[in-house]
């Protein structure tokens, strides 16, 4: 593998060059002396109390956008960059040697080297606990557990089974005979458009849903009517709000309080709707007889709605904008061309992935010492880093897709600079091993499908966007909220035939 920038070598204090092949390594640390001991601890005192790691927190409070002070702070050539934060240094990988390396590992393995704590802290006690403060004030720690580890944290012990029951749902064969409903529900919110929605459309409020409306219909038997997903849709973007604002700590005003609380009732009322159905809808059943509790089952249905939407919608927006601006509208025509099957289209999703991943970082703390190396292909060593028992990795996929060594121009939204369509290493939005999205399939299809279904009626048109499109990342990635960039659906005359 050989993808560096021209890498710094904190090591040998010299240049990798970007033409070097070499893989990754976690390897047993040298042994501490008291020195080694003494010497971290002070540098970490002093890191978070300096300056820098109060401007860093006050960026993320301020601008709540994690992405864009990873861009300030990572230099070009840095293989891992540090941020120094008030809670302590952070460690961000985004070389993707490096980025498979500690992603392929398990997320939460006793044995393991990383654990996450995160989830638990932002959705277990916080999200589920607001959500079902009854059931969460009586339910023991055990359950509680299970819980964690079946929604979140994915032991290894509970993968297998919670992972086998939904990937028969989201497996690339199942996702292929989805094609036909995808396209339906697609065109149903299209077809109802109004005037004035297709002269000034929210991309944003369009593509959630789309999505809200797949999950419901395709997986919890949730039929309705626009004005219901798209309280749905508000249900949940108030919800990413909050986990943003808890990720930044900023208390909430006394009406998001009351809007928060909305949500909450909305989402309950549609799990109460979506699990009461009769006959029971067959993921549904599925979760039931692999032993979830009637708890879990509620807690597992929230989670779907949560991750399988708000992800996609956020990367199908940013598409959305790129095909529309002056630019890149010549692709529309070129993807109507090669339709039903456009592999260009692929490579329109292939591309906003790279450019807007919405899993933007994965964080990761690690539970012992290791020294992280580089070898070269006669296994010598160029470069290592020690990291330490409790370090914070941040796993920035997002800058991975920024390397100019693997897509030159980064920034450029440009389709064609794949071949072929990849679907892993060094491409990672999805991530990598056994963790991997086992919505990735869906993700996909639900993009293509939604953007093929609009350019079969409508030509695209972003204009109020003429430089790149801004993207902040809190939850996740995604084009800048506060631009509100609209886009015009022109109505096409001639439909491309099916
Ligand atoms: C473009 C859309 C999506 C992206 C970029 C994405 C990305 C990811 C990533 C990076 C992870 C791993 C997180 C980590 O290791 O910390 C993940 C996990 C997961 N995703 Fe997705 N996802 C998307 C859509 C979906 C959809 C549509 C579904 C379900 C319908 C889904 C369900 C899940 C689940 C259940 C997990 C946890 C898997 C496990 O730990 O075993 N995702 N996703």
């Amino acid at each position: 593998m050989s993808h560096s920038e021209g890498l710094r070598c904190p090591f040998h204090r010299s240049k990798i060059s970007p033409h070097t092949t070499y893989t990754a390594h976690f390897e047993e640390p040298p042994q501490k002396t008291w020195w080694h001991k003494i010497w971290p601890a002070m540098k970490e005192i002093g890191a978070k109390i300096s300056f820098s790691s109060f401007r860093n927190a006050w960026y993320i409070y301020s601008q709540k956008d994690i992405n864009g002070l990873l861009v300030k702070i990572c230099k070009p050539g840095e293989l891992v960059s540090h941020m120094r934060t008030p809670t302590g240094t952070q460690y961000i990988v985004r070389d993707p040697t490096l980025l498979q390396l500690v992603l392929s590992q398990y997320r939460n393995e006793e044995q393991g080297l990383f654990h996450v704590p995160d989830n638990k802290k932002l959705f277990i006690n916080k999200i589920v606990r607001d959500l079902y403060p009854e059931e969460m004030a009586q339910i023991t720690d055990q359950e509680k557990e299970v819980i964690s580890a079946v929604i979140f944290t994915a032991e290894s012990a509970h993968i297998s089974s919670l992972r086998a029951r939904v990937m028969s749902f989201l497996k690339h064969k199942t996702v292929q005979n989805y094609k036909e409903q995808l396209d339906q529900i697609a065109g149903d919110i299209l077809d109802q458009l109004s005037p004035s929605e297709k002269q000034a459309c929210d991309p944003a409020q369009l593509v959630f849903e789309y999505a809200i409306s797949v999950i419901g219909r395709l997986f919890t038997g949730y039929y309705t009517t626009r004005e219901n997903y798209q309280k749905v849709v508000q249900a949940l973007l108030t919800i990413g709000k909050v986990i943003g604002d808890g990720i930044v700590q900023r208390p909430p005003s006394e009406q998001e309080k009351h809007d928060y609380q909305v949500a909450l009732q909305t989402m309950r009322e549609l799990i109460e709707q979506n699990i009461a159905l009769e006959p029971t809808p067959a993921f549904i059943a599925g979760l039931k007889e692999n032993g979830f509790s009637a708890f879990a089952i509620k807690v597992y249905v929230f989670f779907l709605y949560l991750a399988g939407t708000e992800t996609t919608a956020a990367v199908t927006h940013y598409l959305l904008l790129e095909l529309g601006r002056d630019e890149n509208r010549h692709y529309q025509n070129a993807i109507r061309q090669e339709a039903p099957d456009s592999s260009l289209l692929k490579k329109c999703t292939i591309e906003a992935l790279r450019l807007n991943p919405p899993v933007y970082i994965m964080g990761r703390v690690l539970r012992k010492d290791v020294l992280l190396t580089l070898r070269d292909t006669q296994n010598a060593l160029i470069w290592s880093k020690w990291i330490r028992k409790g370090s914070y990795l941040v796993n920035w996929v997002a800058g991975a897709g920024r390397n100019p060594a693997l897509y030159p121009n980064p920034e450029v939204f440009n389709p064609l600079r794949f071949e072929t369509i990849p679907t892993q290493f060094p491409w990672l939005p999805f991530t990598t091993g056994h963790h991997t999205c086992p919505g990735q399939f869906l993700a996909k299809a639900e993009m293509e499908s939604l953007i093929s279904e609009i350019l079969k009626r409508f030509e695209i048109e972003t204009p109020a966007c003429k430089g790149p499109i801004e993207t902040k990342g809190l939850f996740t990635l995604h084009a800048d909220p506060q631009a509100k960039i609209k886009i015009k659906l022109h109505a096409i005359k001639e439909i491309a035939p099916d």
